[in-house]
Formats: C-alpha cells, structure tokens, sequence
C-alpha cells in the first residue's frame, strides 16, 4: 500500500487547546486527515452524514477521480479493461491483484465451470416463490442459502477464500438464470462446460427445448463489457454494506447477500431499472420532457431523475460514455429501434443544457444506458439489478478479501450525535395519555 504519513499534519484547535493530526497521502495524491486518534485524544467524535466525507478504510483496489472522470481497477484505465478484456480475466485481476497468464486464465476457467452447478436441493428453494417477486430478493436468499451448502469457509475462510470466490462468481450466474426460468414457467437449462462464462448465462437464460438458442458474438462481447464496467467501484453503499457485515466476522455469503440488498435500491443499483420506467413514462406522456425536468427541479417533489448524478463524480461517469457507445453499437448490429433511446439521447441533452442540473454537475452514470442494452439483449427490466450484482460480485468478494488481510480493521461501528430526551422519570400505565 502506498500510503505516505510525510505530509505533515492538520491542526485542529478545540476549547482553546492545538491538536495536531496526521495527514496521510495515497498513491494518487489525493489526502485525508488520519482522525482515528480523534475520539480518544479529544473526546470529540466527527458528523459526518452519508459518509461524505469520510474515508471508511484505505484500499488498494479501485482508483476513482470524481473531477476527472477517471475510474481504474488495480491501476488499469476502465478503457482499456472494457476494450480488451473478458469478464472473468478482469474477476481475476480484481481478486490477484495481477491480470492472470494464459495459464491462470484456464485454470480459474476450469474452477468457474467446475462450480456451475447448484445443489439439486436448492433447486426446490425457487418454488414457494410467487411468480412476480423480485429476482434481487430472490438472489439475496440463495446466496445467503449457499453457506448451509458449501459451509468449507466457515471452517477456515481465509485458507478457502479463493474457493469460495469461484463458487460465488459461477454460481450467483445459475442462480440468476434459474430465478428467471422458474418466473416464466420454463425449464431450467443447465450450464454447460463449453460455454464461456457470459455465453453460458445467456443460454441458460434463452435457450428453449422448442428453440436452442443462437450465441451471438456481439452479444456475448458486450454483455463482458457490461460486467466489466459493473465490477467495482470503490466504498460505494452495497460495498459498504460487504464490508461492514464482514467486519463483525460474518461470512462472505452472508455479506455478499446484504450487498445484494444494497444495491437493490433506486438510489444505487436499482437506478437501471427505474431509468427504463422513466423513459417509458416519458414516452407514454408523449415526450413531455419539461413535465419530469421540472419535477425533477421542485423541491417538494421527491422525483429524481433516474440515471443521472453521483455522489463521486463531477463529470460524465466514464461508465456511462462506454455504455452509451456499446448501446448505440448493440442496436445497430441487433437491427433494433428502440424509441427509448432517443428519448434517453433527448433528455441527456436537456439536463446537459439546463443551468439548475449543470450547476449540481448532474451527468448521466453507468445506470442511464445499461437499460436500454439489457433490453435489445432480451433480458427483462426486473432483472436489470440482477445482471449489476453479477458485475458486482468480484468488486465485493476483493473488497471483503482486503478487509480481512488488513491488520487495521475493525469492526465497523459509526457514532452518533443523540438528540432526544435527556433522562426523564419513568410514567407509570395509569398515568399515561
Ligand atoms: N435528479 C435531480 N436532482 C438531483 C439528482 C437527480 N438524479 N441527483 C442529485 N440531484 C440534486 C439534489 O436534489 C441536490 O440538489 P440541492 O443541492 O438543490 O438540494 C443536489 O443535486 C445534490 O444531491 P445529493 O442528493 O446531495 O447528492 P448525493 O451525492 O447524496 O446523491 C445520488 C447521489 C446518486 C444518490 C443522486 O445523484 C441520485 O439520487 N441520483 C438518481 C439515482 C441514480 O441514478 N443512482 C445511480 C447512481 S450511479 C450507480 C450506483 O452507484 O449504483
């Protein structure tokens, strides 16, 4: 890690006393006061609502510059991982730190096939869901389920870890396939030992006893890209909520099933699914753009516009930039017109020209077109959050891989500022109301 503590320090003057605090710098350049020592030094703890501010832990995993729109994983520029890489490979560098050999990449191929399959018990585990429930919800319990299955890294996590990681990564796939045959009424299609990872998910999606499915190149590639841009992004909420259900020592499936939740709401990963929703109502209402600007400008009116703004960046997501080429790319190639589109280019151009969303540096994210592509590819809107936490998954597996090799953890555990009532005598029943 390349933290430098030569940077001097802070000076933080409380009740007339000079507290000097050390500043530390990462490799980036970016710095951050060390207040670790605060509470104990001081007696006085930081609020600092929503984590703002505040850095919950140092990694060496994914570089963020929210002002320039950079985004590298391991120190590999998003662009050229997007460009050149499968899924898998950018798995493995996310999880060794290092893009694997030819060698490597077989080998941890190998280990993904060898784990596709589920256990046929858990099968029976899709049943007593209704048909229209949500395939998040559904996700969370079978990940979490998979511990009661594969219990090897409640024995000795660390020693099993990369184990485990394979058997998350493959299996989360049939999971998320099975959760959207059993929706439909359709028979499940096992994984295949041939397929590459993003081919065999979509055959285990789309295939049919009355129609095998056709694999197309294209689509196999950009789904990659998809994954690829999904993979991790540094403390976000759902990555926060890995790490600090980590941190009490629970395991990598239960922790992987609160980030799933996580990413879940509207704020975060669901944002793709209320994207599409959006632009639907945008086009039901005739292309009334100004209605949803305008709400999206009222103050009382809690409507956000989906897609847009991010609490890191001040830019252009550079997610969103691949993501808007691929789309445009994708739809050409599938012969597809989809109306959506446009409407999302129109109101792109709205936001990017109207003062009140220039001036809070509101840019379309990774969310804004992902839809649109999940879409031409066939995959249904209620799964859109799903195919996130598949990208997702090797972010928070190395995240919470980290968390436990660094000797600096602690259990996560914020303060508060109390602001209710002080000590008051206890009222008895009859004497309440
Ligand atoms: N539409 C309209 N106004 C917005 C939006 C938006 N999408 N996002 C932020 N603002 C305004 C907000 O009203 C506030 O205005 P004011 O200063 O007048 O009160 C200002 O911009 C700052 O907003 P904030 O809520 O303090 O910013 P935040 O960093 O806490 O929130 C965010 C970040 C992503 C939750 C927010 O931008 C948002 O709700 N976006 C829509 C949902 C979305 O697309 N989420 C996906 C994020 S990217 C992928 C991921 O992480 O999952």
């Amino acid at each position: 890690m390349h933290t430098s503590k030569d940077n001097g320090t802070a000076q933080l003057i409380l009740d007339g006393k000079t507290y000097e605090l050390p500043v530390l710098t990462g490799s980036e350049g970016e710095r951050t006061i060390d207040i670790r020592n605060l509470l104990n030094t001081t007696g006085y703890t930081v609020l600092d609502n929503g984590f703002k501010n505040s850095a919950s832990c140092t990694s060496s995993i994914t570089y963020l510059d929210g002002d320039k729109g950079i985004l590298r994983y391991r120190g590999y520029a998003i662009e050229d991982l997007a460009a050149n890489c499968t899924f898998v490979e950018v798995a493995y560098l996310l999880l060794h730190n290092e893009l694997p050999t030819a060698q490597e990449l077989l080998d941890f191929r190998k280990l993904l096939a060898e784990f596709a399959l589920l256990h046929e018990d858990m099968i029976h585990f899709f049943d007593p869901f209704p048909a229209a429930a949500s395939p998040m919800s559904i996700l969370s319990v079978m990940v979490n389920s998979l511990v009661n299955f594969y219990p090897e890294m409640s024995d000795n996590p660390r020693e099993n870890l990369d184990t485990t990681a394979c058997r998350l990564i493959s299996k989360i796939r049939t999971i998320a396939a099975f959760s959207y045959k059993m929706s439909r009424g359709e028979p499940t299609v096992y994984p295949r030992h041939d397929l590459a990872y993003c081919g065999n998910f979509l055959n285990m999606m789309f295939d049919l006893p009355v129609r095998p499915y056709t694999l197309l190149p294209e689509v196999e590639q950009v789904l990659n890209k998809l994954l690829i841009l999904h993979a991790d992004h540094e403390q976000n909420c759902s990555t926060s909520a890995v790490r600090l259900v980590g941190s009490s020592g629970g395991s990598l499936y239960a922790s992987i099933s609160a980030g799933i939740n996580a990413l879940a709401g509207p704020l975060h990963g669901g944002a793709n699914e209320a994207v599409i929703h959006m632009l639907e109502d945008i086009h039901a209402d005739n292309n009334d753009y100004m209605k949803y600007i305008n709400k999206a400008k009222d103050k009382h009116d809690p409507f956000r516009l989906s897609g847009f703004g991010h609490r890191v960046y001040r830019t252009y997501d550079p997610r969103g930039t691949i993501i808007r080429d691929a789309c445009d790319e994708m739809l050409n190639t599938l012969e597809i017109q989809d109306p959506l589109l446009d409407i999302a280019k129109n109101l792109e151009e709205i936001v990017l020209n109207d003062s009140h969303f220039v001036k809070r540096n509101l840019y379309p994210n990774v969310d804004f077109y992902s839809g649109i592509i999940y879409r031409a590819l066939g995959i249904p809107t209620n799964m859109f959050t799903v195919m996130f936490a598949l990208g997702r998954l090797p972010g928070w597996i190395a995240q919470w891989k980290e968390m436990h090799e660094d000797r600096n953890t602690k259990i996560y555990r914020p303060r508060q500022l109390y602001t209710g009532s002080t000590h008051r005598p206890f009222v008895p029943m009859e004497e309440r109301g």
